[in-house]
């Protein structure tokens, strides 16, 4: 399988709420487990807290507002971060918590260099408020999955999932902060294989 190289990371930051992933990143960058650079925060959100924890943590960041409220990002705000994250010299982007369906401009000038973070085991319960579907549907277990992504939403190829038990008792909020909890390991871990060089290319789809 062809792996993509070692590379010296600078990472690029797309999110739209309160920035616990970014801080997971951060911190993982501050005690030396991970050997990266964050380049660039954007938000389409203007009071995200994802803002904020760049802004206390000396991240360069800044505020994007799409052009509409669409649930899809128009082209011209997707180009305006391409080009963003290509001047802070990003070679790989990630989606934590980007509530904004993205067309295509981003996710092919990054092909197989975004990523994004979900809270289930994918493929089970793609789209919003994947920890409360699970629940819903009396499953035991669940958890995270970072994958690639491609233009069908939470569909990209699987790169790590962490599973995460469900208690009886458990609210839609106490399993959304146990799977954060493991989304705040997961996530730095693979940012590591990147680092290395250990993460496969994702393959065309066969015809
Ligand atoms: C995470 O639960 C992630 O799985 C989902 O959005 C949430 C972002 O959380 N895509 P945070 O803003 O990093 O705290």
């Amino acid at each position: 399988m062809t792996k993509l190289p070692p590379q010296r990371i600078t990472l690029g930051v797309l999110g739209s709420g309160k920035g616990s992933n970014l801080a997971a990143i951060l911190d993982a960058i501050e005690d030396g487990s991970l050997d990266i650079k964050v380049g660039l925060v954007i938000s389409d959100n203007a009071g995200a807290g994802i803002l904020k924890i760049a802004c206390e943590r000396g991240v360069p960041n800044m505020h994007i507002p799409p052009a509409t409220s669409s649930a899809r990002l128009d082209e011209a705000t997707e180009e305006r971060i391409k080009n963003e994250f290509r001047q802070a010299k990003v070679n790989l982007v990630v989606l934590a918590g980007f509530m904004k369906i993205l067309q295509g401009p981003l996710i092919e000038a990054y092909e197989g260099r975004i990523i994004n973070i979900h809270p289930s085991l994918l493929p089970k319960y793609p789209g919003l408020e994947a920890w409360k579907q699970a629940l819903e549907a009396g499953e035991t277990v669940t958890g995270c999955t970072v994958h690639h992504v491609t233009k069908e939403v939470d569909a990209g190829p699987i790169i790590a999932q962490g599973e995460v038990d469900i208690f009886p008792g458990d609210t839609p909020e106490s399993l959304h902060s146990r799977i954060q909890r493991a989304e705040h390991i997961l996530l730095p871990m693979v940012l590591g294989s990147f680092a290395r060089g250990e993460v496969p290319k994702p393959q065309p789809a066969a015809a």
